[in-house]
């Protein structure tokens, strides 16, 4: 059940920094746990939960309830269910279809999808799906709710390229607790491009959401809003740290960071290289060789790690090596899962030096500037963009349909790291500090991107396809709850460059 929430105390100012390209190490401070709240819980000691015991499922593959030529109808549950995701213990989650971790829908790009959703939760949600490019109607915004025993269809045009998507509730102020229950499903989106390369495929391709959580001493959820800190465990599918049989070949790893607010940063354990192929909107236009992989939460990595070299018997961990409070004990949320790896079986894909090229960039004529802040000493926790908490009656950006902009997003804070998610459009990163981003895990279609204290991120899209009044935001869904989020509204009627730009302070560029 949904519980009053408790507001974030000042203690969650983060703390420490770091920086650079993509890869961020935020830290929080040493203030007192929230959870001296006025609740009487107990937490499970996380150090007695046993590590790489449960094997990771890999998510269950939905069949279309009815499909034809060019549409697929999906029709899905909003659900309490029971679950086993530590040892010993039922946690009573939050599920698609009874589905614990959520399901996987596999949709081919030019194909309709229909998502009929029936809310049997007692509480209202709206389904979004994650860097799609879909109508107003269908995008689950914040304000567009399922009312409790509803049902809405949502209708996917899939007309976008292939790309690692997910859906998750987006129902304002109370997503950052329904999410943290379970309210994510994959959403894997191919095309011909992606089907003709030879990839790792079938049981070798495998999407893993990874995620932070907190237990009382039943083992069931606590979710109180901002309390990082106490949220150790790490999920991988659903089971606090998992062991996944591999054999000794390659495999295709779409990563998912479905944290509320945790950062993670990936390697493996021996230090040993691995491809990263992938991220939020697709293939990178070639792979790259990478030894770590950072994730902001909503953020996704497609990556190829090859087992062949390894005898049968190998223990592998992927480790996650960000930290995000001073006292973050690494000997928890320092491991994910662990990989053993079996006899070798036959391979023959592969990964080939070029993988697509990414639509071209299109000349901007807008740039506009976004500040985030969030003031760590307000106990009511504001969060804001541009000095506004989110009012769903005020469209903060007005652009003309079809523009191309530049949004430069700045993170004020000093020691909290957030990320910038923008509904509608799959964007491209085009500077980070003033450098130009031109090769990298950031060069390919992104969604979602992470932005340490201090730093400034450049990005550029195109508003096409249709017209309409989308959010964007903080993916740390606690700081969007707080505040960290607005509205844009795209309308052949707005005039680029004037009525537009005036109105959030942009300029023309020309
Ligand atoms: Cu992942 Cu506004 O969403
Ligand atoms: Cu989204
Ligand atoms: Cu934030």
């Amino acid at each position: 059940m949904i519980q009053r929430r408790t507001v974030l105390k000042s203690g969650a100012a983060l703390t420490g920094a770091l920086g650079g390209a993509g890869l961020l190490v935020p830290a929080v401070s040493d203030a007192a746990p929230s959870s001296t709240a006025a609740t009487t819980v107990t937490d499970l000691d996380p150090t007695t939960i046993p590590k790489f015991q449960q094997a990771m499922p890999v998510p269950q593959v939905v069949q279309p309830a009815w499909s034809s030529t060019t549409t697929s109808c999906y029709p899905m549950t909003i659900e309490e269910v029971d679950a086993q995701v530590i040892p010993g213990y039922t946690t009573r989650v939050y599920g698609f279809n009874g589905r614990w971790p959520g399901p996987v829908i596999k949709e081919t790009a030019g194909r309709r999808a229909l998502v009929r959703q029936y809310n049997l939760l007692n509480v209202p949600t709206s389904i979004h799906l994650h860097g799609a490019h879909v109508p107003e109607s269908s995008d689950g915004g914040p304000m567009d709710l399922i009312e409790s025993g509803g049902a809405k269809t949502y209708t996917y045009p899939n007309s976008q390229p292939h790309a690692n998507l997910w859906f998750h509730d987006h129902a304002h102020h109370q997503e950052s607790e329904t999410v943290y229950r379970g309210l994510t499903g994959f959403y894997l989106l191919t095309d011909s491009v992606e089907q003709q390369l030879n990839l790792p495929s079938g049981a070798y391709d495998v999407p893993i959401a990874i995620r932070d959580a907190r237990f009382d001493s039943n083992g069931q959820f606590i979710y109180q809003m901002g309390d990082l800190r106490q949220r150790t465990v790490v999920l991988a599918n659903g089971k606090a740290w998992p062991y996944f049989n591999v054999a000794a070949r390659k495999y295709r790893f779409r990563l998912y960071n479905t944290a509320n607010l945790r950062f993670f940063t990936l390697k493996l354990s021996d230090g040993s290289a691995f491809q990263q192929i992938g991220s939020d909107g697709g293939l990178l236009e070639k792979p790259i060789e990478v030894t770590s992989v950072a994730l902001s939460p909503g953020e996704r990595a497609d990556v190829v790690i090859d087992f062949s070299k390894y005898p049968a018997g190998t223990q592998l961990t992927l480790l996650n090596t960000a930290t995000m409070v001073a006292e973050d004990p690494v000997a928890l949320i320092g491991n994910v899962l662990q990989f053993r790896v079996g006899n070798p079986v036959s391979d023959t894909s592969t990964v080939p030096a070029t993988l697509r090229t990414l639509p071209p960039l299109g000349t901007p004529t807008v740039s506009r500037e976004f500040v985030l802040s969030m003031d760590a000493t307000n106990t009511m926790g504001s969060a804001l963009i541009n000095g506004k908490a989110y009012d769903h009656n005020r469209i903060d950006t007005e652009i003309a349909y079809g523009a191309t902009e530049i949004w430069s997003v700045r993170n004020a804070n000093l020691r909290m790291p957030h990320n910038f998610h923008m509904h509608l459009v799959q964007f491209r990163v085009v500077e980070r500090n003033g450098q130009p981003v031109t090769s990298g895990p950031e060069s390919g279609l992104k969604d979602t991107v992470a932005i340490a204290p201090g730093e400034t991120v450049k990005v550029q899209a195109t508003f096409t396809g249709y017209e309409g009044t989308y959010v964007y935001h903080c993916h740390m869904f606690d700081h969007a709850a707080m505040g960290m989020m607005a509205n844009l509204r795209v309308s052949k009627s707005t005039i680029s460059g004037s009525t537009a730009t005036r109105r959030t302070g942009g300029r023309s560029l020309r």
